[in-house]
């Protein structure tokens, strides 16, 4: 299992969920995840991590300088059901002990969520447990309440990751999304702008390691739409940016590639942060949680952090192993919709694509 995360550190809690322990499964990319979650009794508000496994692909992948989705759903029907075991093992449960399994549904390859979304199924059906479906970036969101018990709706979401940029208001509803990337998401463009500079894969780690090294006002590339007043994003321009710099600076020395990566590593950070007071403020609201792999970067932390001092707003970054992917936000999601009676049959299928407010698989 080399690359297990174990989260026994993890234990924390959250939101209301009313006594149940709950398998989350999670397989929408090149991560095989499997958590388990005890919720607080009723009465009491908490949810705490009782286990959780994310075995990664890295060396799968590096090869080919990004994710190659047939062998992510291969490597994933080779672990899922270790990775399951190993997480009932951790929690000392067997199947039968559990109240309920929650699994990604999507968005995310399709392949790899399938490889997923049968084991739950198969789970449930062989123990007579309920199954419920969770949107991934329900999952995410779900990380930041899980980092901080006093986060209570209405806040705003950051969700930065590898496929997805966007800004939502989160009330007691379904999340109103408030801007969107209009092409490569933020992670994207890290894992490319890696590439680019002849780091290895996965990028964003990778970038944001090489531009300690660096100085961020040393290339000037541009903040893409901070001109302009909606709260969209665009990432490609930037990525382009970079590629001509590279070239105009091939062959690149340390010192070239430390500077471009800390250079471009400042455009995207800042043109999150600054996007992010603008959605609070023209929603009039004062918590933020950013969410996703990218939410793991230390620029954007301490920027925010000195935004949200300077604004007086309240930024929740959940700690690293919850932003990355990982089973335990897709079981504390899951053990909320469960509390609240819902239960999705063995005909649960994988969406490719699918927008967070609409959860197609919940409608009967
Ligand atoms: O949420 P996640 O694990 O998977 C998706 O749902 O996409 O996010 C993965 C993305 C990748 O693009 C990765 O390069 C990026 O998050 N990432 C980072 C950092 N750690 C992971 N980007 C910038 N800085 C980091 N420290
Ligand atoms: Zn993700």
């Amino acid at each position: 299992m080399g690359g297990a995360v174990w989260a026994d550190s993890l234990a924390m809690s959250v939101v209301e969920t009313g006594g149940l322990v709950v398998l989350g499964v999670e397989s929408s990319c090149d991560e095989m995840a499997a958590a388990v979650v005890r919720s607080g009794g009723s009465g009491s508000a908490g949810v705490e991590i009782v286990a959780s496994v994310v075995e990664g692909q890295e060396e799968v992948h590096r090869p080919y300088g990004g994710v190659v989705p047939e062998l992510a759903s291969r490597d994933h029907l080779r672990t899922v059901s270790a990775v399951a075991e190993a997480a009932l093992a951790q929690a000392k449960l067997s199947p039968g002990e559990l109240d309920g399994i929650a699994v990604t549904v999507g968005p995310g390859l399709l392949g790899s969520l399938l490889v997923g979304l049968s084991f739950a199924k198969a789970l449930a059906y062989r123990h007579g447990l309920p199954c419920v479906g969770v949107h991934h970036l329900a999952g995410h969101l779900a990380a930041a309440e899980l980092a901080e018990p006093t986060l209570r709706p209405p806040y705003v979401g950051l969700v930065v990751s590898g496929g997805h940029t966007a800004l939502y208001r989160i009330g007691d509803g379904e999340p109103r999304i408030l801007g969107e990337t209009r092409d490569d998401a933020v992670g994207e463009a890290f894992d490319k702008v890696a590439k680019l500079l002849g780091l290895p894969y996965p990028g964003g780690p990778a970038v944001a390691e090489a531009a300690l090294e660096g100085a961020p006002d040393s290339t000037p590339l541009p903040r893409p739409m901070l001109d302009q007043e909606g709260l969209d994003f665009s990432y490609s321009g930037l990525k382009t940016a970079v590629s001509l710099a590279v070239q105009a600076r091939e062959p690149l020395t340390p010192k070239a590639r430390a500077d471009l990566a800390a250079s471009f590593q400042a455009a995207a950070t800042d043109v999150l942060v600054e996007k992010s007071r603008r959605a609070l403020a023209r929603e009039g609201l004062g918590q933020l949680a950013v969410v996703g792999g990218v939410a793991a970067n230390r620029r954007l932390r301490d920027r925010m952090a000195a935004a949200a001092a300077e604004d007086g707003f309240h930024a929740v970054f959940p700690p690293n192993a919850l932003c990355t992917d990982n089973a335990a936000m897709i079981a504390a999601a899951g053990a909320r919709l469960l509390a609240r009676g819902e239960r999705h049959g063995l005909e649960l299928t994988a969406w490719s694509r699918v927008p967070l407010a609409e959860r197609p698989w919940a409608r009967s």
